[in-house]
């Protein structure tokens, strides 16, 4: 989507019915929301990926629900167009339903997101359902779930045997069932996400599930080349880790010969 006017939660679930591709990517502070929302991507997702990219962490698990509403806050504040999403930290949203539906809730009151994005399938349904039941909009996550990080014993491509494909495309299909309008599916097979992507009526959002799925998302860091250690299906549309690195060394080189601007 390319205009001007606000993109709603409902504009993303028109755009699979005319066929047209939904852009993501990851934002965490005003000003890269602020381009990446000039440049008309349609959802800015502030991921607990921040744990990662910006704390440093070895995973998602540490992000606190303080750590998510400030950098929602943040994207927000940067944003004119882009529908922004929250990622719900890890134990934000697994312990009980009031305790989740409130956490989703500070982060649409105190964060200023349209909608939120939790991970798990068959456990999560009734969230869900309770969750839009109640206004709050949900981006479903299948397959690699970082959160679920020890239990897969890394960060693994998932459904790749045959019931571990049935029962993906099963959730899938609960997920929308229950009131998710996107799915997010990240690191499955192709031909296991053009499956889903069949299968269901609302958006899937691949990340390392090939191409043919409803839209792309990536970790905005990793596209544009900042991190070192990425993903092997993470295409870089940049190399600014390279150009950074270059002008703080121009930079330094100024002050040490005490050049004038
Ligand atoms: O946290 C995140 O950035 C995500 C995307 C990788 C989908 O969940």
């Amino acid at each position: 989507m390319t205009d001007n006017k606000p993109v709603r939660v409902p504009d993303i679930i028109a755009m699979k019915a005319r066929g047209e591709s939904v852009t993501v990517l990851t934002a965490y502070d005003a000003t890269m929301a602020g381009i990446f929302d000039q440049a008309g991507i349609d959802i800015l997702l502030v991921g607990d990926s921040l744990g990662m990219v910006l704390h440093g962490e070895e995973n998602t698990l540490d992000v606190s629900m303080e750590d998510m509403i400030r950098h929602t806050r943040a994207v927000r504040r940067g944003t004119r167009r882009a529908l922004v999403v929250a990622d719900m930290p890890f134990l934000s949203y697994q312990a009980s339903f009031p305790e989740a539906i409130r956490n989703a809730g500070r982060l649409l009151q105190k964060g200023g997101a349209a909608a939120v994005k939790i991970e798990g399938g068959a456990t999560m349904t009734l969230l869900v359902e309770r969750l839009t039941s109640i206004g709050i909009p949900v981006m479903g996550h299948l397959g690699l779930l970082p959160q679920s990080v020890h239990q897969v014993g890394g960060f693994r491509r998932q459904g790749s045997e045959k019931n571990a494909r049935n029962k993906l495309i099963a959730e899938a299909i609960a997920l929308e069932e229950a009131g998710a309008f996107s799915i997010v599916l990240e690191c499955i097979p192709d031909d296991l996400a053009e499956e889903i992507t069949r299968q269901v009526r609302v958006p899937t959002i691949g990340i390392g599930a090939g191409p043919h799925c409803d839209g792309q998302v990536l970790v905005s860091y990793d596209m544009l080349g900042m991190t070192e250690k990425t993903p092997p299906f993470v295409k870089k549309y940049a190399q600014l880790g390279k150009a950074m690195t270059e002008a703080a060394l121009a930079f330094a080189k100024d002050v040490k010969a005490r050049a004038k601007k």
